[in-house]
């Protein structure tokens, strides 16, 4: 039986109009004015928006694979409904492989984990952590698999490659049109500040973001950048957090470099003053890089204003306080890095963007959705309300209020960053692939996510 929408007002990155959409099966069949009911359930959404089914480029839903007091709180099965409850339809999950392990089996483990577990449809960016010729010959064998997209990291001692391995790993995804995501941060210079404050008994999370400071990531994001130019690759700067940070993007740009900035929410309505809460509180905002200063946050959200900015994921990795944090009592050092927030972007972006004027809802579907979707190769099956696209919409109610609350979140996390926050706009119903998977913020269908599979220019 087909699904008729009728009385809302279908929003993409360019325009908003007042058309109903007809989905039959997994797709949207047809769109118009007044269309006739003919043997279709009607849903009245008359008052409210339909947007495209929001994609999350940058999750860590299974980072160490749930194993030991360093996996993450979250898996699958908890972080996809967090993420549908609320809009968000597909996500990107970083795929980590551990040391010594082929990019293949990394891929195997990370369909185990997810198939027949994720309410939302996903994919993976395959992250390299190390370099060498079995690895290298895997770069080909991941883009006909459908993962057209790799993370490297710059920090971190267990993930990190050197300059001259990001040269050779960008030369081999260039051959194949892939698409490269980089964590930029000098970790040499993290590990020196890090030991120069331990060693100080300098210990508490206040000190996380004296260790990280904006020069650390903007000179490795300029570094990144000289070495994507040597290989004439496009690439993606993922949770880019400082003003520093993007005025050297903006150098590369304007040497006629293409560069894609990926921005989190929490960089844009939270700030390092947390860092200084009492007690240990503190390290509920111990991520990488760290919150930054106001004058970052105003920086930022000018960027996403003009465009310079060009979409905004979560890095959603989900940590408890107790008992995961808290490992870092004596030490801020040992505290695990990331935050939730998988559940929690639409609501913030539509309320501290949307709402203050500051964007347009437009704008939030290209942040959002749209421009994800192309730049990840999945539009436009996903990423816009047309004929022929998955039906992945939200029924987005504009006119709800909420506080955001621990208590009350579906990610299975004892905390939430945004605890306390008000928010106005929610996802009053959610479909995927012409599937009613939520309601007023409840999964009501679960476990119906399934891979999708990106073709790189190179298959085209
Ligand atoms: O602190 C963070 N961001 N943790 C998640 C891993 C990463 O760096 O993206
Ligand atoms: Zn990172
Ligand atoms: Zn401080
Ligand atoms: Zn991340």
């Amino acid at each position: 039986m087909s699904i008729l929408f009728k009385g809302g007002t279908v929003v993409s990155a360019k325009d908003r109009r007042q058309v109903d959409v007809r989905i039959d099966g997994e797709k949207i069949i047809e769109m118009g004015t007044n269309l006739k009911t003919k043997d279709s359930n009607i849903v009245d959404v008359s008052g409210c928006f339909l947007l495209p089914g929001f994609i999350d480029a940058h999750t860590h839903l299974e980072l160490n694979n749930g194993k030991g007091s360093m996996g993450t709180a979250d898996n699958f099965y908890t972080g996809s409904k967090a993420a549908v409850a609320k809009g968000t339809t597909t996500v990107i999950d970083m795929a980590t492989p551990s040391k010594g392990s082929s990019l293949k089996d990394c891929l195997k483990v990370w369909d185990q984990l997810a198939r027949g577990n994720s309410s939302c449809d996903y994919t993976y960016h395959m992250s390299i952590i190390e370099w060498n010729p079995s690895i290298k010959a895997e770069i080909n064998e991941m883009i006909d698999a459908g993962i057209t997209s790799f993370k490297m990291y710059m920090a971190y001692d267990n993930l990190r490659t050197t300059d001259g391995e990001i040269f050779e790993a960008m030369s081999e995804i260039r051959k194949f049109q892939g698409m490269l995501g980089i964590h930029c941060e000098n970790g040499d210079m993290v590990n020196k500040m890090i030991a120069k404050f331990v060693a100080e008994g300098k210990r508490s999370p206040h000190y996380h973001p004296l260790t990280r400071p904006d020069s650390v990531e903007a000179e490795a994001v300029e570094r990144y950048l000289m070495i994507a130019d040597l290989v004439g690759l496009s690439v993606n700067i993922v949770h880019l957090s400082s003003k520093r940070s993007l005025e050297a993007v903006q150098r590369a740009r304007a040497r006629n470099q293409k560069v894609y900035v990926e921005t989190c929410p929490q960089y844009l309505v939270l700030d390092d003053h947390l860092y200084d809460g009492p007690e240990f509180e503190g390290a509920k905002y111990v991520c990488s890089p760290p919150l930054r200063k106001i004058s970052d946050q105003k920086a930022l959200w000018d960027g996403v204003i003009n465009g310079q900015v060009n979409t905004i994921s979560t890095d959603h990795c989900s940590f408890n306080f107790e008992g995961q944090k808290t490992i870092g009592k004596d030490d801020f050092s040992k505290i695990p890095n990331g935050m939730p927030g998988v559940e929690t972007r639409p609501e913030l972006i539509y309320t501290y963007g949307v709402t203050t004027g500051k964007i347009s809802l437009e704008r939030m579907i290209g942040l959002l959705s749209e421009d994800i979707a192309k730049q990840f190769s999945m539009y436009p099956q996903k990423g816009i309300i047309q004929v022929g696209s998955d039906a992945d919409i939200v029924v987005w109610d504009p006119n709800t209020t909420g506080i955001i609350s621990a208590t009350t979140q579906l990610q299975n996390v004892d905390y939430t960053p945004y605890d306390g926050m008000q928010t106005t706009g929610s996802a009053k119903s959610v479909y995927l692939r012409g599937q009613k998977i939520a309601e007023e913020g409840q999964v009501v269908l679960e476990k119906q996510g399934k891979f999708i599979f990106r073709k790189s220019t190179k298959n085209n």
